[in-house]
């Protein structure tokens, strides 16, 4: 049997990508390279398209015999989503029941899917449980959840059994070097930071130094990309073994604040980094850190690379080896 990677050329999508094919699976990905990186196929089979494209999905599920779906595509801007919500609702939402409807034409009824700490919003307690109250504070995270729910329903009605995996601050890069962050533009705070130390950004903008924090700093779960790609391998086996519709949280459970990574960034780099302070970035909780607790006793799921330095280590080696990306 062979597993469909949707968004399979982007960050997190090909980390999973490169673990399933040195595992040995069959692996189709399937990306529209709006964001993906055909540099990143890691010797899967790439399939150039849209996952709302449902003639081209009923071609590949009858050429190939497809058991599961990993879904990483999606768009992921939260900023973005506030501006134009219509493109995250019609991307992430209808394409995907688009793609769902192909997936029960021809009964293919596992899915591991690409969630976010960003379904939860404003936490009420820290670290956050899976079945914490669930208030996205924007369309990004809204629509994330829609699809749980949706999910849900749909191995009631269907029999469609998924994973859902709840992303805290996915970071760091493959330690093979080949594979590594790379958007345009880039939002996220450990790639600029880097920028500032290779000299291709002047300084980096912490936003907000009056949150109700220890040095007054946005605090995150920051989690290695191979953790996290591991994690869907889990997810994979179980579902294989017919595990039931779920969601998991996945961090270390170890908050860092904007200030330590800076910090963090200064010491792996040997780099003096331009930090000054701004205003807060609307929509930022202060302080997002997961229980992952659920994943680790039902799945075995155990971080790799569970320490900020090796974290930013392993991104410093793919960012200072491609500064200018793939
Ligand atoms: N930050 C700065 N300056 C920057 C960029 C970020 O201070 O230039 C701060 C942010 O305010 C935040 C922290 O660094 O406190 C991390 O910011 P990121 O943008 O790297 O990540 P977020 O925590 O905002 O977002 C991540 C994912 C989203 C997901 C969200 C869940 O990137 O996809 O977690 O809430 F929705």
């Amino acid at each position: 049997m062979a597993i469909l990677v949707t968004g399979g050329l982007g960050y997190v999508g090909c980390h999973a990508v490169k673990q399933l094919v040195d595992r040995g699976e069959q692996v189709y990905t399937l990306d529209n390279l709006i964001y993906g990186h055909k540099q990143a196929a890691c010797g899967s089979t790439v399939i150039v398209g849209d996952i709302g494209d449902q003639t081209l999905l009923r071609q590949v599920f009858s050429a190939h015999k497809i058991d599961a779906v990993m879904h990483f595509a999606a768009f992921a801007d939260v900023g973005e989503s506030v501006a134009d919500p219509e493109k995250y609702y019609l991307n992430n939402v209808s394409k995907s029941l688009a793609m769902l409807q192909v997936m029960l034409e021809f009964d293919v009824k596992m899915m591991i899917f690409s969630s976010s700490a960003a379904t939860f919003g404003e936490p009420e307690i820290v670290p956050i449980p899976e079945d914490h109250p669930k208030n996205p504070t924007n369309p990004y995270g809204r629509s994330k959840l829609m699809l749980e729910h949706i999910l849900k329903e749909y191995e009631q009605a269907y029999g469609l059994r998924s994973i859902s995996l709840r992303y805290f601050n996915a970071s760091g890069a493959d330690p093979s070097g080949l594979i590594g962050e790379d958007h345009t533009p880039e939002h996220h705070l450990i790639p600029l930071i880097i920028d500032v130390a290779l000299g291709k950004r002047e300084k980096i903008s912490v936003f907000g130094s009056d949150w109700p924090t220890p040095d007054g700093t946005c605090v995150r779960d920051y989690v290695h990309v191979g953790d996290l790609a591991q994690a869907h391998l889990l997810g994979l086996e179980a579902l294989r073994n017919g595990k039931e519709t779920t969601a998991y949280n996945l961090g270390n459970g170890n908050g860092y604040s904007v200030m330590e990574v800076v910090k963090m960034v200064e010491k792996v780099t040997g780099k003096p980094i331009n930090a000054v302070m701004a205003d807060r970035r609307p929509g930022d909780p202060a302080v997002l850190v997961a229980s992952a607790a659920k994943i680790a006793s039902e799945l075995g799921w155990k971080p790799n690379h569970p320490d900020l330095e090796t974290i930013v280590q392993t991104a410093w080696d793919w960012h200072r080896t491609h500064p200018n990306g793939y």
